[in-house]
């Protein structure tokens, strides 16, 4: 089941980014930033916002995706899923539930960054029917998002890419 976080989570849902992030041990991307989660400020401004949802297994929060209403289009800031309970379809959930959202607020297209080559990211995305972005023609929102990534979230930007998903706006 997937429903609106709520703020008495914020604890639950830094666990499960923390504990998802494991996966990247050892891959030599985002080791210096393993620590690293979501603040709380951030987190509960969002979850006031009704941008932030749970994906729950008899009630109890096992992933989590947030997103953002950008100039233009929709985007997936975060999404992590339990290392225990991965690769049973939940995150493809999660991706398919913002996807509405985006749409029921009217976007054509829904976006996020990742890295191209880890096989839970971009090919995973790709498999969603997400496809990369060229460079020539990023938004003034998109640079700003990868300044963000670059200068505060220090992540490798050489191994990363924006990805784009069009939606059907007429289905929602
Ligand atoms: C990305 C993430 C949320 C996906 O969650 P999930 O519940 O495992 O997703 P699904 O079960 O819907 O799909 C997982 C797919 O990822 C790919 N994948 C995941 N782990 C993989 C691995 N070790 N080797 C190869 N492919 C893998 C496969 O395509 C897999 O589909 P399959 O199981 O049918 O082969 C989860 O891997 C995660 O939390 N990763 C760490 C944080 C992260 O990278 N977040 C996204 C940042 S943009």
């Amino acid at each position: 089941m997937i429903r609106l976080a709520r703020p008495d989570e914020v604890a639950t849902i830094q666990r499960i980014e923390a504990e998802a992030a494991k996966r990247f041990w050892g891959l030599g991307l985002i080791d210096h930033a393993l620590g690293d989660v979501t603040p709380a400020e951030d987190l509960l401004a969002a979850i006031a916002d009704d941008r932030v949802w749970v994906l729950t297994v008899d009630d109890v929060p096992v992933g989590y995706a947030a997103a953002t209403a950008e100039d233009g289009f929709g985007y997936l800031q975060e999404m992590d899923v339990l290392p225990e309970f991965g690769r049973r379809g939940f995150g493809r959930q999660l991706v398919e539930h913002v996807c509405r959202w985006a749409r029921g607020i009217g976007y054509d297209s829904l976006l996020l960054t990742t890295f191209r080559n880890v096989p839970w990211n971009g090919p995973f995305y790709e498999r969603l029917g997400f496809e990369p972005v060229e460079r020539s023609e990023w938004t003034p929102a998109m640079a700003h998002i990868c300044r963000h990534e670059k200068d505060e979230m220090r992540l490798p930007w050489d191994a990363r890419a924006f990805y784009r998903k069009r939606l059907d706006v007429s289905s929602s």
